[in-house]
């Protein structure tokens, strides 16, 4: 049984169809081999597909119960799956609500899941730049951006990233607006170098074994 907080891996890109999910499932996949107790969080809010993935059918609780409101915990939504130590917490499809939290349901979300009983938590987050799901990623401990090799793919992971750096700068500056501004500015007009040396950061954060999976996640 876990004794701390579980650590937390986002797994995100801004392209729709680029592999995340697989790429969300081949960590936990492989996190689990090692021993790990993990859970998979579905953030993918509104189009979620892990479970579907992962074979799991029928009614199982999904995320939309806990965002509905009554739960104390994210204990009950806790799903057996096929691998062995991953548990699945589903995400909400075809609910409004599920797709369009308030800004407290997710930070409410975010809190439950830090304390959830587990080593890692693998967050499977949507396409897009959406609010929610730039928080969800900032959120987390380690961050996996998915691309392809394709230019609309590679574009849309570098606004992904952009977008989720301007997102933390507003956030942590929210009282001072000019500062804001002006980092945000600065950010906008930062060309690639800047860019590259954002990324070079996080990865160098990260642990040999995820720093080994991204080198092995590639399609062919
Ligand atoms: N490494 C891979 N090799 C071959 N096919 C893959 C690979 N990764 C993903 N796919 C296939 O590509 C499709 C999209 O993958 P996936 O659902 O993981 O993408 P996604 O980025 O999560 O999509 P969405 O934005 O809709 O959530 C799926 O049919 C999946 O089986
Ligand atoms: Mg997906």
């Amino acid at each position: 049984m876990p004794q701390s907080s579980p650590r937390l891996i986002g797994v995100g890109g801004g392209k729709g169809g680029v592999g995340k999910s697989i790429v969300a499932l081949t960590i936990a996949r492989v996190l689990s081999d090692r021993g790990d107790e993990v859970v998979l969080a579905d953030l993918d809010l509104g189009a979620a597909n892990l479970h579907t993935y992962l074979g799991i059918h029928g009614r199982v609780p999904t995320l939309s119960d806990f965002i509905a409101g009554g739960m104390a915990d994210l204990s009950p939504l806790l799903v057996d799956t096929p691998m062995p130590r991953v548990h699945l917490i589903a995400g909400g499809v075809g609910s409004l609500k599920t797709a369009n939290p308030t800004f407290q349901s997710k930070m409410k979300l975010l809190r439950h899941i830090s304390r959830l009983s587990a080593d890692w938590v693998v967050l499977d987050l949507g396409a897009g730049v959406h609010y929610n799901t730039l928080d969800f990623f900032n959120a987390a401990h380690y961050r996996v951006v998915v691309t392809q090799p394709e230019a609309g793919a590679v574009l849309n992971a570098y606004g992904f990233i952009k977008s989720a750096l301007l997102r933390r700068i507003s956030r942590v500056f929210s009282k001072d607006k000019n500062l804001t501004k002006a980092l945000e500015e600065r950010v906008s007009t930062t060309r690639s170098r800047g860019l590259l040396t954002f990324c070079l950061t996080d990865r160098l954060s990260m642990s040999p074994i995820l720093r080994g999976l991204m080198m092995n996640t590639g399609r062919d």
